[in-house]
């Protein structure tokens, strides 16, 4: 640990702590390794992916507080790239160094219902929803959609886990299908979305340091299938006023929490042309891995420079970028047996990256890497990408 100035920036060679090993922890690891920081790690898995970008991992898991007390006490400041952690894990974790994000943001973004009372509370514009918590209020809820609609699960749900969708077929909606929600959520509280007629999805990344500086990145533009994120581009080519209003919700959201570090702001936008916030992820986001790429910052090093309280760095455009993410379907073949990807035939495409999280095992659903392109417009960039993913 080096010793801290009241006040001043963490410079290199301090020691920042991250809540999770995942891709996203791996990455911001490699942003801070980069500029001279070392990293400390706390994942329940010692084979997590940023296991080979750090100094130490530490086994224990997210509501372990001991762990976060021996993660905090080796670190000058602690960060996250999970929303899962413990209350008492971050309490313990703050009593040794900073912990940005903070607990208190944390425990709002962590529970979809807290989440979006928050958002309804401070004036944010959301889709209609239902708090649950039980099964007859998850039925009441349904019936009062009367419509298609998504279950979410209040905690724990990513990548579309936790979640059922009721109401989109032609039959009309059966006790079963309630039934089957229940079981979705985990038989615990959740919420109840009406679902959005979407023209598209995007995200607005925004960063905010202690001293209060803050960064809003240009929107990216995400395509989702089965729920899960399949490609992300930058900037999100949508008309400028839309584009000035989802950055001005997310700073706004960023300041009323007084935020330290990161916050993703995931909306719709309605063919009517209304902006709905989804959801906030307070990390790094997988639709702005292209960020790398596409702007003078990358989303790594914004997180890096907002937890250590160094200047922002900019965010413009340098070019457009977009990702598809590589999932471990991809090495498993109709058996289930893993089987060889042959990057090579996508990185012949011009402009394509490789980037992959040296996961141990594939499967099915779960992020393994990504590819990235770059274009002279975000519709080559997407064409690119495609092309490489459709290459393999
Ligand atoms: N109310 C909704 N209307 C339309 N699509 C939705 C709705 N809720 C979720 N989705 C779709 O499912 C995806 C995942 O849902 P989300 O709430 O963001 O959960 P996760 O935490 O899994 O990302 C969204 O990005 C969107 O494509
Ligand atoms: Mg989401």
């Amino acid at each position: 640990m080096s010793p801290a100035r009241p006040g001043a920036a963490l410079l290199p060679g301090s020691t920042i702590g991250i809540f999770g090993g995942g891709q996203l922890g791996r990455m911001m690891a490699m942003s801070a390794r980069g500029m001279g920081y070392r990293i400390l790690v706390l994942d329940p898995d010692p084979g997590c992916p940023a296991r080979f970008i750090v100094d130490g991992c530490i086994e224990a898991a997210w509501d372990d507080s001991r762990g976060a007390a021996m993660l905090a006490r080796g670190c000058d400041v602690v960060t996250l790239e999970i929303e899962q952690i413990g209350q008492e894990s971050m309490a313990s974790a703050a009593t040794f160094c900073p912990v940005r994000p903070g607990g208190a943001i944390l425990a709002v973004i962590q529970d979809r219902i807290e989440q979006k009372n928050w958002l309804v509370k401070h004036g944010f514009p959301v889709g209609e929803f239902h708090a649950v918590r039980s099964f007859d209020q998850l039925h009441q809820a349904i019936t009062e959609v009367n419509g298609p609609c998504f279950c979410k699960s209040a905690t724990g749900g990513y990548d579309g886990r936790g979640q059922g969708k009721v109401g989109f077929g032609p039959q009309p909606t059966s006790e079963e299908d309630v039934r089957g929600a229940w079981e979705a959520l985990g038989e615990g509280p959740g919420v109840v979305e009406k679902a959005v007629d979407l023209e598209r999805e995007i995200s607005v990344m925004v960063a905010r340091s202690p001293r209060g500086e803050v960064k809003v990145f240009p929107a990216a533009w995400n395509h989702h299938e089965n729920q899960i994120l399949v490609w992300s581009v930058i900037p999100a080519s949508i008309d400028p006023a839309l584009e000035s209003r989802a950055r001005q919700i997310a700073r706004e959201i960023a300041d009323t929490f007084g935020l330290e570090g990161l916050l993703a702001v995931e909306m719709f936008v309605t063919r009517d042309g209304e902006l709905l916030v989804n959801e906030l992820a307070p990390r790094p986001h997988n639709s702005y891995h292209e960020s790398e790429r596409a702007c003078v910052t990358s989303q790594f090093e914004q997180a890096i420079r907002a937890v250590c309280d160094l200047p922002l760095g900019e965010v413009d455009v340098i070019q457009p970028a977009a990702i598809v993410n590589l999932l471990g379907d991809l090495w498993l073949d109709a058996a289930g047996k893993t089987r060889e990807v042959c990057f090579d035939k996508a990185l012949a495409v011009p402009g394509v990256r490789l980037h992959l999280y040296e996961k141990l095992k594939p499967r099915r659903g779960r992020k393994m890497g990504h590819l990235s392109a770059v274009g002279h417009t975000p519709e080559e960039a997407v064409e690119l990408v495609l092309r490489a993913r459709n290459a393999l």
